[in-house]
C-alpha cells in the first residue's frame, strides 16, 4: 500500500478540464461557476469527456437503463461483487467545480494510480457515474443511484418531467444517454463516495478529512398555490386572494417554527423557489408556485416538520382564501454508513496523521442509495469560504482533493480484498 501514490496534479488538471465543459462566467461577481444541469448538452459533453478518459485508462464502460455510467477494472478475482466507487457529473446551474466531479475524477485517479504502478485488486473496481444526482430538474434528487438501487421504479423515473414538461425519458433520448444494462443493479460488494464537505465545518476547525457517519433525511414538497390575479390599484386590499401573500406568510411562518427548536436542534427549511404568475409589477399574483425543502438527521424531528407545513397549509388557505395544492417530490430518511466502512476511512486517516472528525452529511449524496444494497461510506474534504457549494464560489484546494483521493484509492485497495 505505501507505493501506492495518488498524483494530485494529474487529478487537479482533470478537475480544471471537466470545468471547462458547462462554464458559467456570473457577470455580477466576477466568478465562474459550472452549469451542468441534468439530462442537457452540457451534462452529456461532460459525460463524453469523462467516458473518453475510462477508456483511456483501459475501463470496460457499460451503461444502463437510466443512463448511469459503470466502468469497470477487473481485478484477479472477476467473478466476485466489485468495489464501486461514484458520485455524479450533473450540477445545479449555479454550481461550482467539485459537488460530484471530485468524486467521479478521484475514481479515475484510482485507475490512473493503480496502473501505473501495475497493481491488480482481487476485486474488480467500478467507477460510477449516476445520473441527476441534483434533482434541480426533475424534482427528485439521487434519481439515477435511486433507480439502480431499487428504491425508485425505472418507469416512475423516466416519467418524472422538468418544468417544461420534458421528460426524463425524453431528455436521455435526446442526447443517447440511455444505455440497455438492467435496473437495479447487481449490489456491489460495498460502495465508496469521496465528495467536498459543502458545509464550513472542516474548514473552520482545521480538519483535512470527515469520515461521514450518515446522512439526514430529506423531504421535497411542491407547492401550488392558487389565489385570483386582479388590478394592483384597483382592488381593495380585502377583497385580494394572493398566492404571494400565501407563500410569503409561509416562509416566514416556517422558519419561526424551525427556530423555536421544535423539530430538534438541526432541522433546516429552504423555500429556494419561488415562481409567480404572471410576476408583473402591477397584479396580484394569481398562482404562485413554490418548493419546500426540510432536511433533519432526525427521523421524528423530519416528520413533525413535515406535519406543521400540512398545518400551515390548511391555516393558510383558510385565513387567505388561496387554495394550496401540495406533491411531495422527493422523500428520504435519515440513513447510517457501514462501521466498518468508516473504520477503514478513520484508519487511513491515522496512519497519515491526518486531522479528521467523523459527521453527519448535510447534503443528499449517490452513497445513501447503496447503503440500502450494500455496505457503503463517504470521505468529506474541506471546501474553502467556510466550505460554500452550490455557488460558483465553491472551492477546495489541490492538497485537499489530493488527500481525498488518497484515502479513496487506499480505501479501495483495503476493502477489495
Ligand atoms: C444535493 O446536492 C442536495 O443535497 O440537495
Ligand atoms: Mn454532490
Ligand atoms: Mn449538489
Amino acid at each position: 500500500m505505501n507505493d501506492l501514490r495518488i498524483d494530485s496534479d494529474r487529478l487537479w488538471a482533470s478537475i480544471e478540464d471537466l470545468a471547462r465543459i458547462g462554464a458559467v462566467h456570473w457577470p455580477d461577481t466576477g466568478l465562474t461557476g459550472v452549469n451542468r444541469l441534468a439530462l442537457t448538452q452540457a451534462d452529456a459533453d461532460g459525460r463524453a469527456r469523462v467516458r473518453e478518459w475510462f477508456e483511456d485508462a483501459g475501463l470496460q464502460v457499460r451503461v444502463d437503463r437510466i443512463g448511469n455510467l459503470w466502468a469497470r477494472r477487473a481485478g484477479t478475482a472477476p467473478e466476485l461483487p466489485p468495489v464501486v466507487a461514484g458520485s455524479h457529473l450533473d450540477s445545479v446551474p449555479t454550481g461550482g467545480a467539485f459537488d460530484g466531479a471530485l468524486g467521479v475524477l478521484a475514481g479515475l485517479e484510482v485507475v490512473r494510480t493503480l496502473n501505473a504502478a501495475g497493481r491488480l485488486t482481487r476485486r474488480s473496481f467500478e467507477v460510477g457515474v449516476f445520473t441527476d444526482e441534483e434533482g434541480a430538474r426533475f424534482g427528485t434528487d439521487m434519481l439515477g443511484s435511486a433507480v439502480a438501487c431499487g428504491r425508485l421504479p425505472l418507469d416512475e423515473a423516466l416519467g418524472l418531467a422538468d418544468r417544461d414538461g420534458v421528460t426524463v425519458a425524453q431528455a436521455l433520448a435526446a442526447f443517447d444517454l440511455a444505455g440497455l444494462h438492467p435496473v437495479p443493479a447487481p449490489a456491489p460488494h460495498c460502495f465508496l463516495e469521496l465528495h467536498v464537505e459543502q458545509g464550513p465545518i472542516l474548514h473552520r476547525a482545521g480538519d483535512e478529512l470527515g469520515v461521514v457517519t450518515g446522512v439526514q433525511g430529506i423531504s421535497w414538497t411542491e407547492l401550488t398555490v392558487t389565489g385570483r390575479s386582479a388590478h394592483a390599484g384597483t382592488t381593495p386590499m380585502a377583497l385580494r386572494v394572493d398566492a404571494n401573500l400565501a407563500v410569503a406568510r409561509l416562509q416566514v411562518a416556517l422558519h419561526e417554527a424551525v427556530a423555536t427548536g421544535a423539530f430538534g436542534p438541526d432541522q433546516r427549511v429552504t423555500i429556494g423557489r419561488i415562481a409567480p404568475v404572471p410576476n408583473r409589477i402591477n397584479v396580484i399574483a394569481g398562482q404562485c408556485i413554490c418548493t419546500v425543502d426540510l432536511r433533519n438527521p432526525d427521523e421524528a424531528g423530519l416528520a413533525a416538520a413535515e406535519q406543521a407545513l400540512d398545518a400551515l397549509i390548511t391555516t393558510l388557505s383558510d385565513e387567505l382564501g388561496v387554495t394550496i395544492e401540495a406533491r411531495r417530490t422527493a422523500r428520504t430518511r435519515p440513513i447510517a454508513f457501514d462501521p466498518a466502512v468508516q473504520a477503514a476511512f478513520t484508519a487511513i486517516a491515522e496512519r497519515h496523521g491526518w486531522r479528521h472528525r467523523h459527521m453527519v452529511s448535510g447534503a443528499g449524496h449517490d452513497a445513501q442509495e447503496f447503503a440500502a444494497v450494500c455496505p457503503a461510506g463517504m470521505v468529506f474534504v474541506p471546501g474553502e469560504h467556510d466550505g460554500i457549494s452550490h455557488n460558483p464560489l465553491e472551492y477546495s484546494t489541490p492538497q485537499a482533493c489530493g488527500r481525498g483521493a488518497q484515502a479513496l484509492l487506499e480505501a479501495v485497495v483495503t476493502l477489495s480484498e
